[in-house]
């Protein structure tokens, strides 16, 4: 690595415990931000975090519901405080359910639009106000899916949830614009992540993929990282999709 390509920016990071969002917290550490992980798994979330500082990254790690307003409010007073900006914001934590319409009960469709959509929307607003006050511009990356943009069976929960991320980032972004705030979506395909199986469990699916494979975690990470970066500063309201051609 000779160019970093996130110098003094402080970042958060939610779901960073594992999968895509740890290879992104990795990620952006390593080209120089500062970065705040979150995470309901704490034991996880501190190997991340020694992850980091394994490669002389700074990280600190915050135990996090995205789905209760007041974790919210506290992991942005501890960024404040510890890093006092922040730049980046990047709402990867979301949960799946593939059950079918005959079997999700209404608690559980609530239990993933809490997490999945509520989650992004409260990040949005808590972090924006604090780009705001502290960088005056900034980026939020939200997480939809390829569920996002289209429909697949089973699981509809899940896809209602990330069509409200896709929409919502939309709407951010107009919002934001005036305060040069980037909002942008990124859109994976089926990634080898705990989510999806791992590796084993989803390899069937390799077979509908026009590439013939699944992608990992790093492929997701550099999206974010472009959108994370002033290289993309001209770029808001867009959809980042990387799936290998699944949704095309
Ligand atoms: P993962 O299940 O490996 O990791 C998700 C992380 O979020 C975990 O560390 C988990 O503890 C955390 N989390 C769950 N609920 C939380 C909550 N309420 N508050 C805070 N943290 C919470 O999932 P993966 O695969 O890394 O997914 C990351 C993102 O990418 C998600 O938004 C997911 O919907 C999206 N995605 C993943 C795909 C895949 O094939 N793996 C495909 C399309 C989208």
């Amino acid at each position: 690595m000779t160019e970093k390509r996130l110098e003094n920016k402080v970042a958060i990071i939610t779901g960073a415990a594992n999968g895509i969002g740890r290879e992104e917290a990795i990620l952006f550490a390593e080209n120089g931000a500062k970065v705040v992980v979150t995470d309901i798994n704490e034991e996880a979330l501190q190997k991340t975090v020694e992850a980091i500082r394994m490669q002389g990254g700074e990280a600190i790690g915050i135990r996090h519901d995205v789905s209760v307003e007041e974790d919210w409010q506290e992991v942005i007073l501890k960024t404040e405080a510890e890093f006092g900006q922040l730049d980046i914001l990047l709402n990867n934590a979301a949960i799946l359910s593939r059950n079918g319409l005959a079997e999700t009960t209404v608690d559980e469709f609530l239990k993933i639009q809490s997490v999945n959509s509520a989650g992004t929307f409260l990040g949005m607003k808590y972090g924006a106000a604090l780009i705001k006050k502290t960088s005056g511009k900034g980026s939020i990356i939200n997480t939809s899916s390829g569920s996002g943009l289209v429909g697949t069976p089973g699981s509809t929960a899940y896809h209602a949830s990330k069509g409200a991320v896709r929409l919502m980032t939309k709407s951010a972004a107009l919002e934001l614009a005036k305060d040069f705030i980037r909002v942008n979506s990124i859109h994976p395909g089926v990634i080898e992540t705990a989510m999806s199986g791992g590796k084993d469990g989803k390899h069937f699916l390799s077979e509908k993929i026009p590439m013939k494979c699944l992608g990992k975690p790093i492929d997701i990470a550099y999206g974010a990282l472009y959108l994370a970066s002033d290289e993309s500063r001209f770029v808001t309201g867009s959809e980042l999709i990387i799936d290998g051609g699944y949704t095309a």
